[in-house]
């Protein structure tokens, strides 16, 4: 493998989907921008031009919602052909909603990590201080918005939320939903990309209504958490927010502000985490179902989220990589399967090595474990991952994902986070 010759190509997918404000995700599936790709797409961009690595984080916050959310999408230029549209997401009902056209719901919550990467390398103390009002803000929306059941456990109302869409995680939840009426509309998702790699019709449907059900309750937080049809406590989504919580304390110590809130948020978090999600059972972490009350016991690789917010105690580390990591019916590769990891355990019935969510091998989530077992000292398991990654996308360009089995590119091509992380861990061994 060149590695010059690598970070040269991964540099030139982020500039060629550069619009000057952000950064698209991939340059005609996902023409806007999306909230946690350009945390990391900041993160990759700082290697090499610091200030517009800036730019991509100031342009985000311009999205920020006045009650602190900030959205998982910000239209700063329109039309597009992709759907859903600013216009459909109806946000101007809600007195909060920014003067720039964004969507209505949120996404996992990374950047305050990826601000601290940064600064780990190259010190951005004044930027700091200009961005830390929003992340406190965001964070305390979370924990006040998003806090169903007063656990200090933040919840999702749409699978877009998770970042995972179409994750088998949410079958159960999705599949209780009946929608009565669906709006009209277009999917655009299936017109870059086969439509064999994008989300079934009857979880795009469901996408769909939910939206519509959250514009009739004009967005206002109460009413989401009372109407929402799907609301879920999400084990990836609470891990990157106790971790991004770690990183948001760190930067207040940095600028002398006080942290009583931040911890109170993470003592919270660490007093109910393993009592909602962990299976003593199963020896794995599962998501929890608010509507349904019970925990969806479905085999993702999100059972390994954890490591990435220095979670699970030593007993439940070593069990997560014995039975699960190691195991050859799950996530362990065997002669079908070459690459790591599946996002879904080839043990579930509904994984599919190709499609989305569903279990194909995404750069983004081997980015976040690897990050979480070099935490835990896992060298070895963490070194599988970075080179497979590598592999994966030195052979196959920087593709959304990729099918484990051959490790052939799937979903959009160009890919910016998956070009923006591959320079993060090849630039990051040379500084
Ligand atoms: C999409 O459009 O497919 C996104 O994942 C939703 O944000």
């Amino acid at each position: 493998m060149d590695i010059s010759d690598l970070i040269l190509r991964a540099q030139n997918v982020l500039r060629s989907n550069d619009t000057g404000v952000f950064t698209k995700p991939g340059p005609r599936q996902y023409p806007h921008q999306w909230n946690w790709d350009s945390a990391i797409i900041a993160l990759g961009l700082s290697h090499f031009d610091l200030p517009r690595a800036l730019t991509e984080i100031r342009s985000l916050l311009r999205g920020q919602w006045g009650d602190g959310m900030i959205p998982h999408v910000v239209y700063h230029q329109s039309p597009s052909d992709y759907f859903p549209s600013p216009a459909f997401w109806q946000i101007e009902t809600n007195p909060n909603a920014p003067a720039v056209p964004t969507s209505g719901i949120t996404q996992p919550p990374v950047l305050a990590t990826i601000i601290r990467k940064i600064h780990s390398r190259s010190p951005i103390l004044n930027f700091i201080r200009e961005t830390y009002p929003a992340l406190l803000r965001w964070h305390r929306w979370l924990h006040t918005a998003r806090d169903a059941d007063g656990s200090g456990l933040v919840c999702i109302i749409h699978p877009w939320e998770s970042g995972t869409d179409d994750s088998p995680r949410w079958l159960s939840a999705m599949s209780a939903i009946a929608p009565p009426d669906v709006p009209p509309f277009q999917r655009g998702d299936t017109i870059h990309v086969s439509a064999s790699e994008r989300p079934h019709s009857a979880d795009y449907v469901r996408f769909i209504h939910l939206i519509d059900v959250f514009r009739r309750n004009r967005y206002d937080p109460a009413a989401l958490l009372s109407r929402s049809p799907f609301l879920v406590q999400d084990v990836l989504f609470n891990s990157i927010l106790y971790r991004a919580n770690e990183d948001l304390r760190a930067l207040a110590l940095e600028l002398g502000e006080p942290t009583g809130e931040i911890d109170g948020w993470l003592d919270k978090m660490r007093a109910r985490f393993d009592a909602r999600f962990w299976d003593e059972t199963h020896g794995s972490y599962f998501d929890f179902d608010l509507r349904a009350d019970k925990p969806i016991l479905v085999n993702t690789a999100m059972t390994f989220a954890p490591f990435f917010a220095g979670l699970p105690d030593p007993t439940k580390a070593r069990r997560l990589i014995a039975e699960h990591w190691q195991n050859p019916r799950e996530y362990q590769p065997d002669k079908n399967i070459r690459y790591r990891v599946t996002t879904t355990s080839k043990a579930e019935s509904a994984w599919e090595p190709r499609r989305y969510w569903r279990g194909p091998v995404w750069i983004i989530f081997n980015w976040i474990l690897w990050d979480g077992l070099k935490r835990y000292g896992f060298d070895d398991p963490a070194e599988e991952l970075r080179r497979d990654s590598l592999e994966l996308v030195a052979r196959s360009g920087f593709r959304e994902y990729y099918d484990p089995r051959d490790g052939s590119g799937c979903g959009s091509t160009d890919f910016s986070w998956s070009a923006a992380l591959t320079i993060e861990w090849l630039a990051g061994d040379r500084e």
